[in-house]
């Protein structure tokens, strides 16, 4: 085949062997450029991403912060150590946050929000076995700051940014240590197993955004 055809081409004209050069190199530069750029593009895209679910946690990051040093002792001194109020808990305000801004922002409703544990007060936060594997890989380098990758889920495929989290502060531990010191009215609705036990410092889990991925390639027409 292959000496049928240097055969064919040694003897065609000059005109036309150079014709065909500059055909494959055409056809060889435009395919090496279409898939440099879409690499580029797709760099670009997920970059943005990126940086936009970066500044989405560290959003959610500040209204925590904001809760648990300024509404919940207020709240509290009114509810007292048995009392328990779900606008005490930081995670909570910070979902709520979430799914306001994603109900009154079209551009965020691509975004999944989930604070992924391996021991979670609420059932719904349980890590699951992919989630499971990053929160360990956090736990055994303590340097790694932040993951992204993609992941199938629900049959779609997502692009996630993760960073892992920690209680590093010790006030939290009043409703993550020990059920005895825990607002008896948390331990009622919650269980005595769940979000107890945890310890300042160490890696329970991470915050992990997801975004879908049809709209990821639709971000990428539109750059
Ligand atoms: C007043 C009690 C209380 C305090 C104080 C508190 N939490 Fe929680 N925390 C809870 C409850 C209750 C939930 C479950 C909320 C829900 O139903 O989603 C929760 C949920 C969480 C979650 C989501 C995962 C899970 O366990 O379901 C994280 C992460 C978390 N808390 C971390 C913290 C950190 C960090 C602090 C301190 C800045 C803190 N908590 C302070 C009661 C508390």
């Amino acid at each position: 085949m292959l000496r049928k055809f240097s055969f064919y081409f040694n003897n065609l004209a000059l005109a036309q062997k150079l014709t065909i050069l500059l055909l494959v190199i055409f056809v060889g530069g435009i395919t090496f450029s279409g898939i440099a750029l879409a690499n580029i593009l797709n760099y670009k895209a997920q970059n943005e991403i990126t940086s936009n679910a970066l500044l989405l946690l560290r959003t959610l990051n500040s209204v925590r912060y904001y809760t648990n040093n300024e509404v919940t002792p207020h709240l509290q001194a009114s509810l007292g150590n048995e009392e328990f109020s779900p606008q005490t808990v930081p995670a909570y305000s910070s979902r709520k946050v979430f799914d306001a801004l994603r109900k009154d922002n079209n551009s965020y409703q691509d975004f999944l929000y989930k604070e992924a544990m391996l021991k979670p007060t609420n059932p719904q936060d349980m890590a699951d076995s992919f989630e499971t594997e990053i929160i360990q890989n956090f736990r055994q380098n303590k340097n790694m700051q932040q993951v992204s990758g993609f992941r199938s889920f629900q049959e779609e495929k997502y692009f996630y940014v993760a960073r892992p989290l920690a209680i590093n502060d010790a006030s939290c531990l009043r409703c993550h240590s020990t059920p005895e010191v825990a607002p008896k009215e948390m331990i009622k609705i919650y269980g005595d197993q769940n979000g107890i036990g945890w310890k300042l410092n160490e890696v329970l889990g991470f915050k992990l955004f997801l975004y879908q991925r049809m709209k990821f390639c639709k971000t990428l027409v539109n750059l």
